[in-house]
């Protein structure tokens, strides 16, 4: 069995998906339950929601990028649409993450502080702050299964 630097490459691709996208599925269910069980906790979720964002989500989309790049080249597939695709999604996915998730949790840090230190529940500009969090995640999530579909069935 011949293994080949292209094959590793599309191993370390796919490490890259993982590492990058993982964690993006679990935190509506890490949020859902830090909000019902101990709100005082959210000010914390949102900071470790912002440093894996920065670190682990944009900087394993470099690699899977870098490795992308090697792969498409290699293989010849630059004039098919799945990388074309590909290429859009990293910029969209780099883009609303660095653009819209991260400003929006460090808001939502704020906010939900500030109405914790006012003794009060979640105001309606926290609720504002996750629903964009949420909704822009969901999207989020959904490119990145759709992607997923493409690079597999390569149109
Ligand atoms: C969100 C972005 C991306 C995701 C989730 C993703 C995911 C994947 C997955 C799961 C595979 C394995 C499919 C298979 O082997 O049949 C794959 C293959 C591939 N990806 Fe990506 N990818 C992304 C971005 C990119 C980009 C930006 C490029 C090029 C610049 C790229 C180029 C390729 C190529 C050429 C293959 C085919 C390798 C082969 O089967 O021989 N991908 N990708």
């Amino acid at each position: 069995m011949a293994v080949s630097v292209y094959n590793v490459v599309l191993g370390i691709h796919i490490i890259g998906v993982v590492l990058a996208f993982g964690v993006v599925f679990a935190y509506p269910i890490m949020f859902a339950i830090a909000a019902r069980q101990d709100p005082r906790s959210l000010p914390l979720m949102h900071r470790i929601e912002r440093v894996i964002d920065r670190a682990l989500v944009n900087g394993a989309l470099v690699i899977v990028l870098g490795a992308g790049l090697y792969l498409a080249a290699e293989g010849g597939y630059f004039k098919d649409f799945f990388v074309q695709w590909g290429i859009g999604a990293i910029v969209v996915i780099g883009g609303l993450v660095g653009a819209v998730m991260i400003p929006t949790s460090k808001k939502a840090q704020e906010t939900i502080e500030r109405d914790l230190a006012a003794g009060g529940e979640p105001g309606e500009d926290y609720r504002r702050l996750t629903r964009r969090l949420n909704v822009v995640g969901g999207l989020l999530s959904v490119l990145v299964l759709v992607t997923i579909l493409f690079m597999a069935i390569k149109p």
